[in-house]
């Protein structure tokens, strides 16, 4: 089948490499001719394990290619797949702009019947708004070309795309016509070989499903950075606590990690674009509201369990942090804890000394060179002449330490633990002062 896809970002490439991986012709367009010619020389802009080796070979078997060329791009697939980016307007909607300029192309240069497939986090009545810009050039161009417009959001997490794309829990598509089933039935039918996990439904169903997801997963985290917070002011142990209540498979073990709040690309920008759907409706969606501010409070405990720790002397230490990502196996450091620690850190004169596995680059380009952040290549450098550890994110080489080592490394033997990532009895008998979240020991 020849499908068409609109943006190399996250879910754009990994849509194209993986339709073009089970025998699929995929056509990727992007408007940025310099990412189109890194991704023909089989360069990634992003890091996401597994993604490199799959466009790399299928770019080489010609089943995925890439164009800046508009024309080409529609008349090549009868799927249109938009995957195109949509960032937060000021007042936390969705900025469309892109994806409704994509809606214009398909409209200016198609030539038949198209199918265009909205993958991209839009709001509910986007599909909509998208007819009406195709139908609306369609008309000025004087042609009466038949279409339909379906949405079919991705659900896919950061540092497990692939995976999550191939083995994913379902594929929402909404639309009510039944030659558009048809046709994303044979896209995804490698898929659905095994299992049934095509799930049809009303094109504002499938919109509203996919921030009803991730609003339901933010609400996870936070309910349990709450739960976490008391537990920590009534000494008690939280990660106890989560194994009780996760045993209850009405509850269930997924999510309910406490931290130091969510990030990422999706769960804050999804939260509030959805809390902000809700108002244009006239609808003041109350939990929403606190899921975010309880998220925003979160990522500031860090910051704060340090400055108690340092009887708020924080001016001149240098405190070395673990994990800069938002979340381990990606580079990503959108909205990430890290961010708001290091930034609060600057502003009362401490300097940072930090290590990520793949982040420091992105960190690098986010702040560029100042003399109050060092990046070093290894966890060891981090902490070599640091006042304080703390882990941000919990990549796996931070799993592992010998907390006899980590205290002749430390001027002031300090850990706060954004993570949870260590049993705080053996912390502790190495004469670390342990600060984790919701572990009995609050400052
Ligand atoms: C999220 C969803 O999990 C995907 O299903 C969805 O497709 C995606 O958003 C999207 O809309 O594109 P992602 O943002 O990549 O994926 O990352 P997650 O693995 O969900 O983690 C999000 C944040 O929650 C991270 O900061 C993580 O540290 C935090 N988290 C996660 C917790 O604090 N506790 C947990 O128990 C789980």
């Amino acid at each position: 089948m020849r499908i068409t896809i609109f943006g190399t970002g996250y879910v754009g490439l990994v849509t194209g490499a993986c339709l073009a991986d089970v025998g699929h012709d995929v056509l990727c367009m992007d408007v940025d001719a310099d990412k189109v010619a890194r991704l023909e020389a089989g360069e990634i802009p992003i890091f996401e394990p597994g993604l490199e080796e799959l466009v790399t070979a299928n770019t080489a078997s010609g089943r995925l290619r890439f164009t800046t060329d508009a024309a080409t791009a529609v008349d090549f697939g009868v799927l249109q797949f938009i995957a195109v980016g949509t960032p937060p307007d000021e007042d936390g909607s969705a900025d469309l702009q892109y994806v409704l300029t994509v809606a214009e192309t398909i409209g200016r240069y198609m030539r038949e019947f198209k199918v265009i497939v909205d993958k991209s986090t839009v709001p509910v009545g986007t599909a909509d708004r998208v007819r009406e810009v195709v139908a609306g050039v369609l008309e000025e161009r004087g042609e009466a070309l038949d279409f339909e417009v379906c949405s079919n959001p991705e659900f896919l997490k950061e540092g497990a795309a692939i995976e999550d794309f191939t083995h994913g829990a379902r594929f929402v598509v909404g639309t009510s016509s039944e030659r558009v089933r048809e046709l994303m039935r044979e896209c995804y039918a490698p898929y659905i070989r095994l299992q049934e996990k095509l799930m049809f439904m009303d094109v504002r169903a499938a919109e509203l499903t996919k921030y009803a997801a991730n609003a339901m997963l933010a609400t996870k985290i936070s309910f349990m950075n709450e739960i976490a917070n008391l537990a920590e002011r009534l000494g008690a142990d939280v990660e106890q606590v989560r194994r009780g209540i996760g045993s209850d498979p009405r509850i269930g073990y997924h999510f309910i990690y406490p931290g130091c709040g969510y990030g990422g690309s999706c769960f804050p920008k999804d939260v509030r674009a959805l809390t902000r759907t809700a108002s244009d409706v006239h609808y003041e969606a109350q939990l929403l509201g606190a899921v975010e501010g309880v998220n925003h409070r979160q990522k500031q405990t860090l910051f704060d369990k340090l400055e108690r720790a340092f009887d708020g002397a924080l001016a001149g230490r240098t405190i070395a942090l673990w994990g800069l990502a938002f979340k381990p196996n990606t580079d990503d450091m959108r909205d990430a804890p890290s961010r708001t620690l290091m930034e609060a850190l600057w502003r009362v004169g401490a300097r940072v000394q930090a290590y990520d596995p793949e982040a420091m680059g992105e960190c690098r380009r986010l702040y560029g060179e100042r003399d109050d952040l060092t990046l070093v290549d290894s966890r060891e450098a981090a902490v070599q002449g640091a006042d304080a550890l703390v882990i941000c994110t919990e990549w796996k080489v931070f799993r592992m330490v010998d907390f006899d080592w980590l205290k002749r490394q430390l001027g002031m033997p300090v850990v706060v633990d954004g993570r949870n990532l260590y049993d705080p009895e053996t912390v502790r008998k190495a004469g670390l002062m342990y600060f984790a979240v919701g572990r009995g020991d609050s400052l």
